[in-house]
């Protein structure tokens, strides 16, 4: 078909229910619901507001007894949580000692355009100098301090790799991590909180015969400024994918915080999950079985005036959902089991919760969450249609070009930005906030809710969001998060002028 349909006929799916191609590891993989839920670690500061994070190349055990190479922050995967505070501002020190450049998005963050992660504005490996990159800006830094001004309100943010045209396979090696901001409104709340607080970072992997990351990616033989450093497939030139994977990659593995369809023992009480999808193009529908509810209590931009109840929760890339899942309306003994109605056989599992024990639950979700920012009326409309053009994926017949905004708003204002698509694209804006008005003329869902930063725009749909342009001047992107989509160039900047 017009979009590479006889892989997604192989895999089961169309592409109504899927938004990617799947690839099959090759080594044994473990049995779900087996491998505890592991807690990314939260970071520590190295003084008052000041971060300093290593990237680089560990190990991992992720399939029992074998062992995987990740590309971490702090040599972890997921990378550490940041608890932040708004009000407190923090400088985190990137330094980079992979083979490969990076580039730091703080995702969900209200955030200057020069801590931004602008594609561009690499931080090269500590020990050489650079051949990568692109025409335009390319700044060569081995250690880069991101600013964060922490302004925003509490909300579920994560952080991840943004390299021009490396974000996918960058990122499935492991470069991303969780960053919750809190602040005195959502202290004043009966959330659970403590050990009944789990950030629960959901990605799919496939993994080689010895447990490497499978990725279907080309790299030229002797290429890149740092070939040979870890092997050809580390160091050489990036050549794409091919036409296969024009769709993006799905693994054939679900990770919650980089485990395995992993398992975790509850109690019976309420608990605050906080989902993030990070997958490069598998999209979720969550639903609890034997049965449940989620009471979602915030959206990617913070919490909810109020609370809404929801049966499955859809989710794409980059996307969070904070949510509320009361384990004492099951009884104790019971296993709980977090799946994706999207997918078929053993992809259909994400994890599981064993309700273990009776407790005591001082937690509520009061019926009055938060005063979320009013709705400012639009001085503009625009629209951006993301759409394959041959064989790329572009935004209004574009692809992504580094200093060319297509859209220059004013800052303090609002805009309606109506967004049409061919296919699944999940948007994300850099910087802005928005809230979804409609989809196709029509109320959005229930899962629509509150103010927002990335929205599946599905196959032929147009989805109209109310975007506030607040914070900063500057240059920032808008883009699919479909990271084989971004990396196939569908991304834009616009100015906040
Ligand atoms: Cu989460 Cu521009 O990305
Ligand atoms: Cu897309």
């Amino acid at each position: 078909g017009v979009l590479g349909g006889a892989g997604l006929a192989a895999a089961g799916c169309g592409p109504a229910e899927s938004a990617g191609q799947l690839l099959v590891s090759g080594a044994p993989l473990p049995e779900p619901f087996t491998v505890p839920l592991p807690i990314p670690e939260v970071a520590r500061p190295s003084g008052p507001g000041r971060y300093e994070v290593t990237q680089r190349v560990a190990a991992a055990e992720i399939l029992p007894g074998s062992r995987t190479e990740v590309w971490g922050y702090g040599g972890t995967f997921p990378g550490p949580t940041f608890e932040l505070r708004r009000g407190t501002p923090v400088t985190i020190a990137v330094r980079n000692e992979l083979p490969v450049p990076t580039s730091t998005h703080l995702h969900g963050g209200v955030t200057p355009p020069g801590s931004d992660g602008y594609p561009t504005d690499l931080v090269v490996p500590a020990g050489h100098s650079t051949r990568h990159g692109h025409p335009g800006e390319v700044h060569h830094q081995v250690v880069k301090d991101y600013r964060y001004p922490v302004e925003q309100r509490a909300a579920t943010l994560w952080y991840h790799d943004h390299r021009m045209d490396f974000t996918a396979p960058q990122v499935w090696r492991g470069l991303a991590g969780m960053a919750l901001v809190r602040d005195e409104e959502e202290d004043a709340l009966p959330l659970p909180r403590g050990e009944r607080e789990l950030p629960l970072m959901i990605c799919d992997r496939s993994f080689e015969e010895d447990g490497s990351f499978r990725y279907p990616q080309a790299y030229s033989a002797h290429g890149g400024a740092h070939g040979g450093m870890h092997g050809g497939m580390h160091g050489g030139d990036w050549l794409g994918l091919d036409g296969d994977y024009m769709e993006g990659v799905e693994g054939d593995v679900i990770l919650v915080n980089g485990a395995p369809w992993p398992v975790a023992e509850v109690a019976a009480a309420r608990y605050r999950l906080r989902l993030l999808n990070a997958s490069n193009a598998r999209r979720y529908r969550l639903q609890l079985t034997p049965g449940g509810r989620f009471t979602q209590i915030g959206s990617d931009s913070g919490l909810l005036a109020a609370p809404v109840a929801h049966d499955t929760i859809p989710i794409s890339p980059g996307e969070r959902y904070d949510v509320v899942v009361d384990f004492s309306a099951y009884p104790v003994g019971s296993a709980v089991t977090l799946v994706n109605t999207l997918a078929e056989g053993m992809q259909r599992n994400v994890m599981r919760f064993v309700v273990t024990r009776a407790a005591r639950d001082d937690s509520a979700v009061p019926a009055t969450l938060s005063r979320p920012p009013r709705r400012p009326r639009p001085v503009a409309t625009r629209t951006f249609d993301f759409r394959r053009t041959g064989e790329s994926w572009t935004i209004n017949a574009k692809p992504y070009r580094p200093g060319v905004p297509l859209a220059r708003p004013r800052l303090g204002t609002a805009e309606v930005w109506r967004l049409t698509s061919d296919f699944h694209h999940p948007v994300h804006l850099h910087l802005a906030h928005f809230q979804i008005l409609a989809r196709n003329g029509r109320a959005p869902a229930a899962t629509d809710g509150g103010w927002k930063d990335t929205v599946d725009v599905r196959p032929y749909e147009v989805v109209d969001v109310l975007a506030r342009f607040d914070g900063h001047r500057g240059r920032y992107m808008l883009h699919c998060h479909n990271l084989e989509h971004e990396d196939m160039a569908m991304m834009a900047d616009f100015e906040v002028i």
